[in-house]
């Protein structure tokens, strides 16, 4: 069926115009003023709207087995919260469990999503162990569609790799043509220090901030691009979270190194200071890294307005309050790490950024959408509105106050890390390759309607 969405303002990284957007089946056909009505079957009207390309969150964590449970949100509950949120398109962690080869976890996280993903989703695969699999592995993966891969800098004896290994998946992504993530803390020295903080009797939340010193993630960051660069391959800089690890960033892409980096909705918009919430509640915002004291939320601000920080992500990974991060009651080293946001990043970053004035609409739709789809191999086909490209569409409503709430949020988790925060701009209709799939607060769309996104290695964005 052709559908028409008449009347509104189209959005897009590069310009903001008055015109319709014609959808043939699942892709658009033409975008241009003055599309006759009965050209379509199905006409929305999008008067005094913004109709964007549909967000894109390369950062998410569905269903994950993470510091003894999993994450709250599965493939139905997570992806249905983004889609309510303007999301369209995600790339989850499939991770490689230690002693197995990487395609297993391909397959494994196939399954949790199969039935359930409401939109389109893509993989990253979090590279844990070399022993194993050869690197070939990783050549399989990025022929079926996997084009980047994560690495943790941190967490030693659970997901943290070596240097070694470090360098051997960057080489390797010199030639197959990936990209890899870095989670950049330098976690030998982190655990040091907790252990130290915990011998001193410190197992409040707030010790997981105070044990992750920003100079831990710079160190982690210049160590990263530096390997990066021995290997001639570009790197990912995931969740970028304070103002030392940024420094590091510019200074090697002003030395025109093919560094790119990301930071969250958190980290732009809340401080240390939410750890000390009383009763156990900083707990609710115990992730890695940690949230920074308040002088460093500018410059990330900055970060984004320079180019410095090329991506806005969530990092969304969500565990209750009430069963999940109690479990580190006694012990903060035992809160489950991670926070829920898959749901409300176009709301904060249109809220925070563009009616306050620090981004563009422009920038913010490259930010949410057109670069991950860019440095993640999905551009054109997604991130874009143009003939060609696949119809996933929000159409934005500027004007709709929403105010951020457990009590009315979809992600199926009992708290909000924004809870009360009053925004101004919501998605009113939003559609997943020419499909409604939430409408007026409606969700529209089917579990399992979601496909699979091959990725192509070698997005462009360093060339
Ligand atoms: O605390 C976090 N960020 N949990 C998710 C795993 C990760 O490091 O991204
Ligand atoms: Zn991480
Ligand atoms: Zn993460």
């Amino acid at each position: 069926m052709n559908t028409l969405i008449r009347n509104g303002k189209v959005v897009t990284a590069t310009q903001t115009l008055a015109a319709d957007v014609l959808i043939e089946g699942e892709v658009i056909k033409e975008v241009r003023a003055g599309i006759p009505a009965n050209s379509a079957a199905k006409v929305i009207d999008a008067a005094g709207m913004y109709v964007l390309p549909g967000g894109i969150d390369c950062h998410t964590h569905l269903d994950m087995p993470f510091g003894g449970t999993t994450s709250a949100d599965d493939f139905l509950t997570g992806t249905r919260a983004a889609a309510f949120g303007g999301t369209t398109t995600i790339v989850d962690f499939a991770i490689q469990p230690r002693g197995t080869r990487m395609r297993d976890a391909l397959d494994t996280w196939w399954k949790k999503a199969e039935g359930k993903a409401c939109i389109d989703y893509g993989l990253h695969i979090i590279v844990t162990d070399l022993g194993a699999c050869g690197l070939e592995d990783m050549d399989e993966l990025v022929d079926e569609g996997v084009a980047s891969f994560k690495l943790f800098m941190a967490y030693p004896n659970v997901l943290m790799v070596d240097d070694a290994t470090i360098f051997k998946t960057l080489s390797q992504t010199a030639k197959n043509g990936a990209l890899i993530c870095m989670h950049a803390e330098n976690g030998s020295v982190i655990d040091v220090i907790v252990a130290r903080a915990l011998a001193e009797g410190k197992t409040a939340p707030v010790y997981h901030a105070l044990t992750r010193p920003p100079r831990a993630e710079a160190e982690a960051v210049h160590r990263a691009i530096a390997l990066a660069e021995i290997a001639g391959a570009p790197v990912y800089i995931v969740h970028l979270s304070s103002e030392d690890a940024l420094n590091e960033v510019r200074e090697a892409r002003d030395r025109g190194v093919p560094a790119f980096a990301e930071t969250c909705p958190q980290y732009l918009l809340l401080s240390i200071e939410e750890l000390e919430r009383p009763n156990f509640e900083g707990a609710k915002y115990v992730f890695t890294p940690p949230l920074r004291p308040k002088h460093h939320l500018p410059k990330l601000w900055e970060g984004l307005q320079q180019d410095h920080l090329q991506v806005v992500s969530t990092d969304h990974c969500p565990f209750c309050f009430a069963d999940q991060k109690i479990l580190g009651k006694n012990d903060f080293t035992k809160i489950p790490n991670g926070g829920p946001g898959i749901e409300n990043r176009l709301q904060l970053m249109f809220h925070y950024g563009v009616n306050k004035g620090q981004l563009s609409l422009n920038r913010f739709v490259e930010l949410t959408s057109t670069t991950p789809a860019r440095i993640f191999g999905m551009y054109p086909r997604k991130g874009e509105i143009a003939a060609g490209s696949d119809a996933d569409l929000v159409i934005w409503d500027p004007n709709a106050l929403y105010t951020i709430s457990a009590a009315t949020h979809h992600m199926r988790v009992d708290y909000s890390m924004f809870e009360g925060y009053e925004v101004t701009g919501n998605a009113r209709t939003v559609l997943s390759r020419g499909e409604v799939i939430v409408d007026a607060g409606q969700f529209l769309g089917k579990p399992g309607r979601g496909n699979y996104l091959k990725r192509t290695a070698r997005g462009g964005a360093w060339k």
